[in-house]
Formats: C-alpha cells, structure tokens, sequence
C-alpha cells in the first residue's frame, strides 16, 4: 500500500495525473460536518482545483449534499497538508468508522489505511523501544477500530483492500483483523479493554522484527541455521522494546508467544496446549493463514483453500482445532 494514499477512502478510480502532484484525493464521506477542519479542501474542475473549503471552516452537510447532487464523490486536499488530514482521520477514526451514512467499503479502506499507517510508522522510524504515546496512538485506533470490526460485511469489505505483497505493517493489520474477528466468535463475553489489549498485541506481534537484518527478512532463498536462529529471536526482540511502557499482559503475550504451537513444537517457550492463552493461540493461525496467503521473498502467495489446506495437512497439531474451524467459518462468511 502506497502510505501516500493513506486514509484517502477512494478506490484510485480517478487517480490525479502527472500534473496533480501537489492534491490528493479523498472521499468527502470521510469530512465530519461537526468538525473544523485544519485543511483546504478543493473540487476538480478539467485540469483545475476550485477551492471547495478553507481552514478552520465546517465541511456543513448543505455542503456535503450539494456534492452529492452533482454526483461528486472525491474531493482533493493540498499535499503539504496531508499530514494534517492524516492527523483528522486518526482524531475522528471512530466516528468515521461507525457512520452508517459512510459506505462501508470507504469506511473499510480508511480502517486499513489508519492502521496500517500506524504500524508502518513505527517500522519506519526504526524505534529502539516503543514509547508512551506511540503506544496510545496504537490503543487508540484499536479501540476505535472494535465496534467496526463486528460490523456485517466489514470482513468482506476490508478483504477487497488487502494488498497480497507481504510487508510487516500490513501483515500486521491483517493478523488484527482477523484476531478481532475469531475473538468476538470465541470470546464475545470479555470485555472491551480486554479485546483491546489483544488487538494491541495483534498489531505489534511483530515489532521485534525491527532487530532483525532486512537481509535476513527478505531473503529469497532458504534461511541458513545461524539466519534462523536470529530469526526466532523477534518474539523476545519484540517484548524487550517494550520494556519502557507499560504494556498490558495480554498484550506481551500476543507478542512473546506468538510462535508457539499448540503440539509445543513452537518457540521460544514450547508452551503447549491451553497452556497458551487463547488470544495467543487465534493470533498463531492468523499470522501463519495470512503468511501464505502473501508473496514473500522466498514463495508466492497461496489462495485461502490451499492455505488452509496446507495448515490442515502439512501443519498438523500446530493450531488448537476449535481456533482453527472457528478461522475457517469466519472466512466462509465473509465470501
Ligand atoms: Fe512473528
Ligand atoms: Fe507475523
């Protein structure tokens, strides 16, 4: 995903042309008309922009109507204020998300946009250890993020987005996703600052790779035993950067175990069975469902039947059984 498109909610179906490099585009579903917005938005008019609205002004509903009455459905915002309507959508994430009058497929690309960006930007600025307010911008958009996910449809919605290149943060997202949705299945009564931790630990599962060589990342070919070892360190990598904040259990977890294989054949423990927390043991299929359903340097992407065929067959005992049925009959929904 190009994070320069991030949070945009249009689909790229008019994408700007070499001489539009100066605006973005965005759905103006996304521009809550109670809120005065930092940003100029402008319309596009042949090869120019009008401008729609300025700074600190409401994007009114009068607005907004009249946009939809000549069928505008994207309006573009200045690039040197992209960081300042990514910063809007973060603040209004929950609100944009849970509008019903947004539809669901602009709601579905912002969540994947929001959050991926999150987790990239953590990766990209290669943090020693994860720190306070890096931590309550991950909290937040997972918190915000919890009713949506139980939304009908939202599953199938977000699916239409997913890139298949593997690269760590939309892994990441992918792995929260799906955890959120096999959690509301086989953990619907805990509560909500429990779910939260959960997908906290989703999404960060795998920071520790941040001390991992690129070029052991992203060999093409096989890793060597010395390549792998290092490899099977990024579960503890991951929990030291977290020694700094204070990062809820749960959440430590998901990330130090989330190797661990429900025959004990995982690392780095060899924890087995229940011994394994259940979030643990949903995060564990996700993460390996989604691994083979991406290109990665060393495999091309499978298709979800024979990614679950080779968990069932060839990963045999690694995944709690009820976890993985649970995991089949989300995706079968979601068709
Ligand atoms: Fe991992
Ligand atoms: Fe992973």
């Amino acid at each position: 995903m190009s994070i320069a498109s991030a949070a945009s909610g249009v689909s790229g179906s008019e994408k700007p042309n070499s001489s539009d490099h100066n605006y973005f585009p965005i759905s103006p579903d996304t521009l809550n008309p109670s809120v005065l917005t930092d940003f100029r938005v402008y319309l596009k008019r042949g090869k120019h922009y009008v401008l729609y609205t300025k700074e600190r002004e409401h994007f009114s509903e009068g607005l907004k109507k009249r946009l939809m009455d000549n069928g505008i459905q994207t309006v573009y915002i200045p690039f040197d204020q992209q960081a300042l309507y990514e910063d809007y959508v973060v603040e209004n994430f929950e609100w944009i998300l849970n509008d019903p009058s947004i539809p669901l497929d602009v709601r579905s690309k912002v969540f994947l946009d929001t959050t991926s960006k999150q987790v990239y930007s953590i990766f990209a600025k290669k943090l020693p250890a994860l720190d306070d307010s890096t931590l309550e911008g991950v909290q937040h958009v997972v918190g915000s993020s919890l009713s949506f996910l139980s939304t009908p449809g939202a599953m199938k919605s977000i699916g239409q987005f997913v890139s298949h290149d593997y690269e760590t943060f939309t892994h990441s997202v992918h792995v929260f996703t799906y955890t959120m949705m096999l959690m509301q299945m086989l953990a619907e009564d805990w509560e909500e600052a429990a779910l939260i931790d959960v997908g906290v630990g989703a999404l960060l599962h795998d920071i520790g790779k941040l001390r991992i060589a690129a070029s052991i990342l992203n060999k093409p070919g096989k890793l060597n035993p010395e390549e792998w070892e290092k490899v099977k360190l990024h579960p503890v990598h991951g929990m030291r950067m977290c020694t700094k904040v204070t990062m809820p259990q749960m959440s430590l977890n998901c990330i130090l175990f989330h190797h661990e294989k429900f025959d004990g054949s995982g690392y780095p423990t060899g924890m087995k069975d229940e011994e394994i927390p259940l979030p643990v043991r949903i995060i564990t299929c996700c993460d390996v469902y989604d691994a083979i359903t991406s290109k990665r340097a060393y495999a091309e992407a499978e298709d979800p039947f024979s990614a679950l065929k080779i968990m069932s067959n060839q990963m045999k005992g690694a995944f709690d059984l009820d976890v993985f049925k649970a995991f089949i009959e989300v995706l079968g929904k979601n068709k």
